[in-house]
């Protein structure tokens, strides 16, 4: 499987472990930022993984900040992305199953390393959208706009 992994500052180290985890697993993974501690803005970093999954490049994205919540706000936006903030496996596996999540934001600073790749695992084994009810509602969230006509 193909990956693209972004952090900011607060996920760097948990990036670090997951893309290394990943690579010994035999997957593919690009690595979109950042590329040390140093701060950085997460909306960039967000869009970048983003786009590499809308236009193919990447099966899946994941996405660590410090507490996951302003990556999922920013990925959210981008037109084809399903981002979905899990603290657990349970979380992983529904995103995937019921959400149709294709980005997996994680907190650096709320989860530790066995319990991410835990959650990574579960989140990349998992088919999407098992069901036609699920279908269903993924197409009312995505075709939804408050714009005026
Ligand atoms: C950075 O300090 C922190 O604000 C960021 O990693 C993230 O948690 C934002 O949602």
């Amino acid at each position: 499987m193909i990956l693209s992994l972004g952090s900011d500052h607060g996920g760097f180290p948990l990036k670090v472990e997951i893309c290394g985890r990943l690579r010994e697993e035999g997957h593919e993974v690009i690595d979109e930022g950042c590329p040390s501690p140093d701060a950085v803005d997460y909306p960039e970093i967000a869009f970048s993984v983003a786009d590499d999954v809308v236009k193919g490049r990447a099966d899946l994205g994941i996405l660590i900040c410090g507490t996951g919540i302003g990556m999922s706000n920013a990925a959210s936006r981008v037109n084809g992305i399903v981002a979905a903030l899990c603290t657990n496996s349970f979380m992983a596996r529904m995103s995937r199953l019921h959400n149709d999540a294709n980005v997996l934001c994680l907190g650096g600073r709320v989860v530790g390393d066995e319990l991410a790749w835990d959650i990574v695992k579960t989140f990349i084994e998992n088919a999407p959208l098992t069901d036609e009810k699920y279908i269903r509602r993924r197409g009312k969230v995505s075709s939804y706009t408050n714009e005026e006509a």
